[in-house]
């Protein structure tokens, strides 16, 4: 038996204008976003704004739904649309927020795991890697380089060719 660790990297900034402008930008965009949600189940809203290779920057928001389960999250919303009017566009960065109605959220958001495996498909399909930019209302800015560095041992395209 052995006992293995792994590292991930990632950098956190106390002030969003210590960004470079078009990353101060693109979290603006994720933050008008997050104001356009639809969100009355948890009152919880949150934006994606992503920026793809030509320039463009796509965004969305969570859209809920009374039967819970068919709502969707802001950074399915914005990768989903970006794969449906730019398939054969990267995408460069994507930057995220949230806020909620009933408390203060001081914390970078920390995305769930379905959209870590949404985002990490398309850093397959275009083989680059997504830089990913993630705050709360307020406070500090945690940035990663790549969704591998949010979904460690994710499962790869790769897997499904094994033959042993
Ligand atoms: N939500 C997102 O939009 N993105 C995430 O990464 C986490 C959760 C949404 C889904 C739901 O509308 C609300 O936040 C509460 O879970």
């Amino acid at each position: 038996m052995k006992k293995l660790e792994l590292k991930i990297a990632f950098s956190e900034f106390e002030n969003e204008t210590e960004l470079t402008q078009p990353e101060q930008e693109l979290l603006q965009k994720a933050r008008q976003s997050c104001n356009l949600a639809y969100a009355p189940y948890s009152n919880f809203y949150v934006g994606a704004a992503l920026l793809l290779e030509n320039g463009v920057i796509i965004s969305g928001n969570n859209q809920e739904n009374v039967a819970y389960p068919s709502g969707i999250c802001a950074e399915r919303v914005a990768i989903y649309y970006a794969g449906a009017q730019y398939p054969e566009v990267a995408i460069k960065t994507i930057a995220i927020t949230c806020k909620s109605k009933s408390f203060h959220l001081s914390e970078p958001l920390s995305p769930c795991g379905s959209c870590r495996q949404a985002l990490s498909e398309y850093e397959m399909r275009h083989k680059t890697k997504i830089k990913v930019i993630l705050m709360g209302e307020t406070g500090k800015i945690r940035v990663m380089e790549s969704i591998a560095d949010l979904l460690p041992f994710m499962f790869k395209a790769e897997e499904l060719k094994k033959t042993n």
